[in-house]
């Protein structure tokens, strides 16, 4: 049992609604939460959104509303599609809340106190995009932001300033002595070549033009810049304070992971860590950089018309819970990697795992063992611990476990597939009917208990991604609901009669069967 595990997400920008970006790194850390809450009762995820900035202030001109009214519209969108996908977040955290702002304003503080904050008058290059100032040699040719290949705005101001460069050497030597600490390794490079050209950072705005912001505490011309805002949130959602952190505070605190965005890495691994340092905080174990994710090939965007929100996915295929696309998601990419999203391929990749692999294996054996045994397990059934599906079984419990360690989640559900189609191989290789047929009644029980008790164990491992599903299959085997990983013993399938022909069902449809049809007609 590990002690405690706390898992951060990135806070989204809500200038506008959530689309399946967003939903894919919310859907992985709900996945990699869910997998952690098997193991220990101290698993806690932390979402949220980030609502000042530039960006929100213009999109609110634009729409004749006040900031805090489009931030209040948008933020009840991100609530409303959470809770469609089964996002299962213990807290979600907004910038605009009271506790946040007033902690904000103490961080800020503490920081100018230690000396790492100083007044400095400046000219740069703003992207409202990237909320940051740009280098103008990471500018295109035609002098745009490479992301939102948007000229940038020249700003000259007088700003507080942030002694990066001062924990330049800290913060590789951080890196380099913690392999753990930015995943996938692939990008540890980068992130050190960044950090040789790392020079001190603009951390406040004029008032004048930045007003939708938290000010600094005794000085009304400065808004405190949207990244220190941000960045924050990860400690005082948990109850940070300066004077007077509080319990909970001091028992999540570091964070296990943070999840994010491959973009915003350097904001994580660099900026982060050194606004951690001067508070004198331990950093975060992790930081998890996924990939991103593209539709049909293309980046999404508002000007490609192809931004889709998860609410639209689940509507076209008329799917009353989200299994099929939590589980689509959190296997799109393998871990670090981007990944896509079609119509198409979603409908093929569900169908194959989660109707034809898994759903048809528990169908067909539920219904042998009603023809055979009138839904019963006997005693004389159970394998022990050292037969072939056994042996695998728990070796793909343990490489699950391993995968979740390193955050290659869509690895670890390539795994669970794989079992079952090991344990589909197994049906076909033993012929339960043709034993049942030669009246080798024992060997095609214990051939049936093998197969349910891998559904078990399979039930348990596809939780993360599937929740429901795993909850139809573990009340098919008639087994209580129960994740927790104490109960992947093989050998504790319930026995006696666990079933008859109507309580068996399809627990996922095949998005274009008759059945599915059906009931899409209905
Ligand atoms: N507000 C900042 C994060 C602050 S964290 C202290 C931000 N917001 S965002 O709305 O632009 O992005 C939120 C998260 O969604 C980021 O981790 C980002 O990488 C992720 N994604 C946004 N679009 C995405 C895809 N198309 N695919 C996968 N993830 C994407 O950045």
């Amino acid at each position: 049992m590990q002690e405690k595990f706390y898992l951060t997400t990135a806070i989204d920008y809500v200038n506008g609604a959530p689309h399946i970006g967003h939903a894919y790194e919310k859907i992985l850390s709900d996945v990699i939460i869910r997998h952690k809450r098997q193991l220990t009762d101290n698993a806690y995820m932390l979402t949220g959104t980030d609502e000042h900035g530039i960006k929100i202030q213009k999109t609110a001109g634009e729409k004749g509303i006040t900031p805090k009214e489009l931030c209040d519209e948008n933020f009840s969108k991100f609530e409303e599609a959470w809770k469609e996908l089964e996002i299962s977040y213990d807290q979600i955290i907004r910038t605009t809340d009271e506790q946040h702002k007033r902690v904000v304003k103490q961080i800020f503080k503490k920081i100018y106190e230690n000396g790492d904050i100083y007044k400095h008058s400046y000219k740069g290059l703003y992207c409202a995009g990237c909320e940051t100032f740009l280098n103008p040699k990471d500018l295109t040719e035609d002098g745009l932001c490479p992301v939102h290949m948007k000229k940038p705005e020249e700003v000259t101001e007088e700003n507080y300033f942030f002694r990066l460069s001062k924990y330049k050497e800290k913060i590789a030597n951080h890196i380099k002595t913690h392999p753990e600490f930015i995943q996938p390794s692939i990008r540890v490079n980068e992130i050190l070549n960044q950090l040789e050209n790392i020079e001190d950072i603009s951390v406040s705005r004029t008032k004048a033009s930045v007003q939708w912001g938290i000010g600094v505490d005794g000085d009304d011309t400065q808004t405190i810049y949207v990244w220190i805002d941000a960045l924050s949130n990860y400690i005082t959602a948990i109850g940070y304070d300066i004077e007077n952190p509080s319990e909970k505070f001091n028992k999540l605190w570091p964070a296990n992971v943070h999840v994010i965005g491959k973009d915003i890495i350097k904001f994580h691994s660099i900026y982060w860590s050194a606004i951690l340092m001067s508070l004198g905080l331990p950093l975060a174990n992790t930081i998890f950089a996924h990939g991103w994710i593209t539709i049909d090939q293309s980046k999404m965007s508002k000007s490609l018309g192809n931004v889709i929100a998860p609410h639209t996915v689940l509507e076209a295929f008329n799917l009353e819970k989200p299994d099929a696309f939590r589980y689509y998601m959190a296997s799109a990419a393998l871990s670090g990697k981007d990944g896509n999203y079609s119509d198409e391929d979603f409908k093929e990749k569900v169908n194959a795992d989660l109707a034809n692999n898994i759903g048809n294996l528990l169908n067909r054996t539920l219904n042998m063992l009603v023809k055979y045994f009138e839904g019963e397990i006997k005693p004389e059934f159970v394998s022990n611990n050292n037969s072939k599906i056994a042996i695998l079984a728990e070796n793909t419990k343990k490489q699950v476990i391993e995968h979740f360690n390193h955050y290659e989640i869509a690895e670890a559900s390539n795994t669970i597939v794989s079992f079952a189609d090991a344990v589909n191989k197994y049906v076909t290789e033993t012929a339960p009917w043709s034993l049942a047929k030669e009246e080798k009644m024992i060997e095609c029980g214990q051939v049936l208990y093998n197969v349910l008790e891998a559904m078990r164990y399979i039930a348990i491992l596809i939780h993360p991604y599937c929740p429901n599903i795993a909850t139809d299959i573990l009340t098919q085997l008639d087994e209580k609901i129960d994740f927790k990983y104490d109960n992947l013993v093989w050998g504790k399938l319930k026995q006696g009669k666990i079933t008859e022909k109507d309580k068996i069902k399809p627990v996922f449809l095949r998005l274009d069967s008759e059945f599915a049809t059906d009931k899409k007609k209905a």
